[in-house]
């Protein structure tokens, strides 16, 4: 009997085989080990971001080149966790390097514009069809931007999001991310929950929410709140639920019903920008909204973020109606390098070379899958994918916190001890190529989750 055949998990011998690797994991990284104990001391919970925090520790990274990084012990890895999304120019890209380097030379700060930032800005407007654009420094910043933006227009309140989707972390938009399902209240009527501590209940209020690829209970919440609602945000393609693509029709009724109350359109397209086509979700779909939000791939490997709006839009950051502002916003150092990413190297023939990588990926998980009968799929577009550990389409975040998170974390953990760095967080996340993966690379993960399914297969057969 297979450990998963029919749907049937055999959940000691499951929890056995993450044991099994994870002392493995521990026992490759010392270093790793004496460093995080170090930073215990210094850094809170002993990591920079609560996200780095990963089971069974830490990994702490030496360099990257290429489509390889190294941990510090010295091991290497093809890197397809890409710093969550943001490195689709792959590591120390040759272009990267040279226009970087030449700007440190010329300095690297000065809270004044520099042109780079207008042909970023000239080459954005070209490729998502909206005129004017603002520079921030990370995706919340652009979320909560356009959420400042769509109330400050509008003279409304409430603010619609989808249930599960992660925006950042600033208050409006921290509501019903990674909540379990008794906070989420009944399908048909989901409820607001503060998804971080610190958000008071007054401001959790304010935030409406709707399942995704729901259109019945989008129309209701309009129907019910629609004179007061500002605006949307939505990630066209859900990309912290695994990948939820948008059923049919559903971005074009979102457009529809945000049209028809008088409420603004924002798309977060922080992960899917650059990474599931040139233009993102909003060309891929063809569904334009009133404000995009970018970051992550934008800058080519610093932080930088865009916010790009319709004109009458950005009207009102341009005539101070609403005050977009930073100290770094613009950075000549960060500029440089996303001009690099975005005019240089995000090229048609970089998208043709994600397509034949990821035919590649899918192709050969797919055989993995049949082969031994996992209750799994596959789900990838542009550079990004990832393996739903469920054998039916997951259509929204109540289907996805059905999956059993271990086998994510099992697979994490087999890629990881055969030199593969997949992103942390197991089922929530998604594999990113690089312009600089090779064939070679694409093998490395494929055999490696040969050797997974093998093992969840197998392993029960031996009992
Ligand atoms: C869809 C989406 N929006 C916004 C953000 C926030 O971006 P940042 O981490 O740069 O603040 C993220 C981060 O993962 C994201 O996935």
């Amino acid at each position: 009997m297979s450990l998963v055949r029919d749907g049937v998990v055999e959940r000691a011998r499951l929890d056995e085989l993450i044991a099994e690797e994870e002392r493995v994991f521990v026992t490759r990284q010392p270093r790793s080990a004496a460093v995080a104990d170090r930073a215990r001391a210094s850094l809170a919970g002993g990591t920079t971001s609560s996200w780095q925090i990963t089971r069974p520790q830490p990994v702490w990274i030496d360099r990257g080149e290429g489509s390889h990084v190294w941990d510090v012990d010295g091991n290497e890895y093809v890197d397809l966790h890409g710093g969550y999304g943001a490195m689709a120019v792959g590591h120390a890209h040759p272009r990267v390097v040279e226009a970087v380097s030449a700007r440190v030379r010329r300095g690297t700060h000065f809270a004044q514009p520099v042109e780079d930032a207008v042909v970023v800005a000239e080459e954005l407007s070209r490729r998502w069809g909206l005129p004017l654009w603002r520079f921030g420094n990370s995706g919340t910043e652009a979320t909560m931007d356009a959420v400042h933006l769509m109330r400050a227009i509008t003279g409304r309140r409430y603010i619609v999001k989808v249930e599960g989707t992660y925006h950042g972390h600033h208050d409006s938009l921290q509501v019903s991310v990674y909540q379990l399902l008794p906070e989420l209240g009944p399908a048909e009527r989901p409820v607001s929950a503060a998804a971080s501590s610190g958000i008071p209940t007054e401001i959790v209020r304010l935030t409406l929410v709707t399942p995704f690829n729901d259109p019945e209970v989008l129309e209701r919440v309009y129907a019910e709140h629609g004179p007061e609602i500002a605006g949307m945000i939505v990630e066209p393609i859900m990309m912290n639920a695994g990948i939820i693509r948008p059923a049919d029709g559903f971005l074009e009724r979102v457009r529809d019903v945000t049209a028809r109350h008088g409420a603004l359109l924002a798309f977060d397209e922080v992960k899917t920008g650059f990474t599931v086509g040139p233009g993102g979700a909003t060309r891929l779909y063809g569904v334009t909204p009133d404000i995009v939000c970018l970051a992550k791939s934008l800058g080519g490997g610093l932080s930088t973020a865009a916010i790009g709006g319709t004109a009458q839009v950005m009207a009102h950051v341009a005539n101070g109606d609403y005050e977009q502002v930073g100290t770094f916003n613009g950075n000549p150092l960060a500029m440089a390098a996303a001009r690099a990413a975005v005019t240089e190297i995000l090229t048609p023939e970089a998208y043709a070379h994600f397509d034949r990588l990821r035919g590649a990926m899918v192709e050969g998980c797919e055989r993995a899958i049949a082969e031994h009968g996992l209750p799994a799929h596959v789900v990838a577009i542009g550079a990004k994918g990832c393996i739903v550990f469920s054998p039916t389409p997951v259509r929204n975040y109540r289907d996805f916190l059905e999956i059993d998170d271990r086998f994510s974390h099992l697979h994490w953990l087999m890629q990881h001890n055969r030199g593969v760095f997949l992103p942390p967080w197991g089922k929530a996340e998604q594999w990113l190529l690089s312009v600089q993966h090779t064939e070679e690379d694409c093998e490395r993960f494929v055999g490696n989750f040969g050797a997974f399914a093998a093992a969840v297969s197998s392993s029960a057969d031996a009992q």
